[in-house]
């Protein structure tokens, strides 16, 4: 086996769509032992699989791969060609993806785990220089982007802001885009406006990155959502298909849900809620692309009768700061997700998601901080796997992907068992 043994499984069961518990009895095991052998390799409760029921595993994904081949026959070449934009190495949209595509990117992103934890180390982009060109506040997109690019022995420079860039002085996109193309080897921008980092891509043929183009998209951010939900999901022993999603709070502006919902419309038969106080709905062109996938979509401005059987909620903040203070109505209070409303609403096996930011403030109504001691609240299990997905768009876009396995280190430091100190004990758990 040329991945580590959690790769190699979580793989299979993504392929063939199964949960571990009808997994375990495909390939005649305990779910208990399976489980065991889904767990990271530094875990006290991991053990080694046998080799018969590996070589087993195999031949079951090999027989299915013989299945499907005919019926994906566009599924072929190397996945930075396969998920292309305009025939450039550049990730703006999730449009780019296909549901086979998305799961080969998570692939990846199961190989950097380790490095992610902080087990392995990896210089499969030693001398690449990534450069951060972010125009519009951010704390995690902009940093674990450049912890990602570093993790993989690359460095970054970084501008943030327009008053310390020279689009201050009036320069064009076109110049700055093709002047920083000199400079470094990658580039991930956010930008206030819709369809500027498009713009950016336009003027380089580097790899270029989304990284939020005012309320379009956030392809990053949904690729880490999505994997989040499938992580989630295989240790609950939930399949995605027919899953039930709410998304909640500014639908209109929050261009993380406008990436997450076409990716999530890749799967089959969701039923999606849509909970926003009136003037905040989803844009009508997204309903349209989202039903032509034949998905259910119901829209609510009620919070508890929209999340009733929700497997996920996906709660966001309000984007203040693209509309003005006076078109907003109607926010109230019933509007926020706190423990007692999915107490009320939803079952022990809801997960809980945000994007993060999440206003803390008096009266901003955002997700509550009283869920989090509740093993439901992913948000922390998300921001954390936002390193090994933004690793795997790094790896794939420079081509370097299928370097990383051999080129894996021991650490040479000790990080802490728990990076957080209130990590719930479903943390580092698979
Ligand atoms: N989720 C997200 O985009 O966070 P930042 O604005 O901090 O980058």
């Amino acid at each position: 086996m040329t991945v580590s043994q959690q790769v190699f499984l979580r793989d299979a069961m993504r392929r063939l769509n199964l949960t571990r518990d009808v997994f375990a009895a495909r390939i005649g095991v305990k779910r208990r032992a399976l489980d065991t052998w889904l767990l990271p390799e530094g875990s006290q409760e991991f053990r080694t699989m046998p080799e018969v029921v590996s070589r087993f595993v195999t031949e079951i994904v090999q027989n299915e791969g013989l299945l499907q081949k005919y019926a994906q026959s566009a599924q072929s070449g190397p996945l930075r060609d396969r998920i292309a934009y305009h025939g450039k190495h550049q990730l703006l949209s999730v449009d780019q993806f296909t549901r086979e595509s998305v799961e080969d990117l998570f692939r990846i992103a199961d190989q950097m785990q380790p490095i992610a934890r902080r087990q392995k180390v990896s210089r499969v982009l030693e001398g690449a220089v990534l450069g951060n060109l972010f125009f519009e506040a951010s704390t995690r997109t902009r940093v674990s982007f450049g912890a990602a690019f570093c993790r993989l022995g690359g460095s970054v420079c970084d501008t943030t802001g327009f008053t310390f860039s020279s689009m201050a002085k009036g320069e064009s996109i076109y110049d700055t885009s093709r002047v920083m193309s000199g400079y470094v080897d990658a580039m991930v921008i956010r930008h206030p406006e819709k369809g500027s980092v498009a713009e950016f891509a336009q003027a380089t043929n580097i790899p270029v990155v989304n990284g939020g183009d005012g309320p379009g998209e956030h392809p990053s951010q949904a690729l880490l959502d999505l994997y989040t939900i499938l992580t989630e999901f295989s240790r609950l022993g939930k399949l995605l298909d027919g899953a039930h999603i709410a998304l909640v709070g500014d639908l209109k502006y929050g261009r993380t849900v406008h990436s997450l919902i076409k990716l999530l419309a890749l799967y089959r038969g969701l039923k999606f809620t849509l909970i926003a106080p009136h003037g905040l709905e989803m844009p009508e062109y997204i309903l349209e692309e989202t039903g032509k996938h034949g998905h259910t979509i119901i829209q609510s401005s009620s919070l508890e009768e929209g999340l009733v059987g929700a497997d996920v909620i996906y709660a966001t903040r309000v984007q203040k700061e693209r509309f003005a203070a006076e078109e907003l109505e109607g926010y109230t209070p019933d509007f926020q997700v706190n423990k007692a409303i999915i107490d009320k609403c939803c079952g022990p096996d809801v997960i809980v998601m945000h994007p993060l930011p999440r206003d803390s403030r008096e009266g901003a109504h955002d997700l509550s901080v009283d869920l989090n001691h509740d093993t439901r609240l992913a948000i922390f299990r998300q921001t954390d796997n936002g390193i090994p997905v933004r690793m795997a768009i790094f790896a794939v876009l420079l081509g370097v992907e299928g370097l990383v396995q051999h080129s894996l280190r021991d650490v040479t430091w000790s990080p802490p068992s728990h990076i957080g100190p209130d990590d719930s004990i479903l943390h580092d758990m698979d």
